[in-house]
């Protein structure tokens, strides 16, 4: 029988749940841009998040709260134009889902029509049971977020781990099941302890998605600027690094403005790239 492995077939949203039953594990990466997205989606990754994670990464500010529906809008619509099998989740960002539950709607809305979102991602629990309903109702595909959710962070001090007391815990597993019960089809575990999201794992029939989690979730979601070496302002202890893509990109750049200066580039008379300059 064929499965969502087969690195050709498409992902979307139901597929995630066949994942968890079949036991196979959801690999997921934050993107941003077309080029970006177009290597993770050739790669095989299942889920692509244009996360809010982009207000950091991508332009530097030091949280994610500056972070608006047009700039997610923008990132998406980059990120959908590259992707041909990877299931695309927009971010709903800070503010999104609280002013109100028609505002929410329309914005996730927009997202889906006008991006090219499959699926949208909500951080929070009890407080945004109302919008993932509505959503989900409205045939758009929640992810649901819980653990540290960095729109909070003034609320909880800092990028630190949560639910590390059994009181924190239980009130996380109640509002992980909460969020299954008004639609969600996935849920991201972020920075709980591993038994914690072992546990919330094991008792949900929706998949988790876990970063800074442990081995014991559904899936694992890296954001592709840690996992690759291209953002150093701040690594977080969990994150592993696949490449130092930033690195070999400062080498590379620091060999071409030494060939510029030196007039060793351009090469006179040559073919410098097949079919694209001669003379
Ligand atoms: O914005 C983001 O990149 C995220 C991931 C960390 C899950 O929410």
């Amino acid at each position: 029988m064929l499965t969502v492995r087969n690195i050709h077939q498409v992902v979307r949203a139901p597929d995630l749940l066949r994942m968890k039953r079949a036991g196979d594990r959801i690999a997921m990466l934050t993107a941003y841009d077309f080029t970006m997205a177009r290597h993770l989606d050739r790669a095989g990754v299942d889920v692509l998040l244009v996360g809010d994670s982009l207000g950091m990464v991508v332009l530097g500010q030091p949280n994610t709260l500056s972070v608006t529906l047009d700039m997610i809008a923008h990132h998406t619509a980059a990120v959908s134009r590259a992707v041909s099998r990877a299931l695309v989740v927009a971010d709903m960002p800070f503010l999104s889902c609280h002013v109100g539950v028609s505002e929410a709607v329309r914005g996730a809305g927009r997202l889906v029509s006008e991006a090219g979102a499959q699926a949208v991602k909500v951080e929070g629990g009890h407080q945004v049971l109302e919008v993932v309903q509505r959503l989900a109702e409205a045939g758009i595909p929640v992810m649901g977020h819980l653990g540290l959710t960095p729109q909070s962070i003034h609320q909880v001090g800092g990028f630190r781990k949560q639910a590390r007391d059994s009181d924190e815990a239980r009130k996380l597993l109640e509002s992980a099941h909460a969020l299954q019960a008004a639609g969600a089809f996935a849920l991201v575990l972020e920075m709980i302890p591993d038994k914690v999201a072992a546990d919330v794992t094991q008792s949900l029939e929706i998949p988790t998605i876990g970063i800074g989690a442990g081995p014991y979730c559904d899936g694992q979601v890296l954001v592709s600027h840690d996992a690759f070496g291209l953002y150093d302002e701040f690594t977080p202890r969990f994150v592993k690094r696949f490449a130092e893509l930033g690195r070999q990109l400062q080498v590379a750049a620091e060999d071409y403005v030494r060939e510029v200066r030196q007039g060793e580039f351009p090469v006179s008379g040559k073919k410098v790239l097949s079919g694209h300059y001669s003379d």
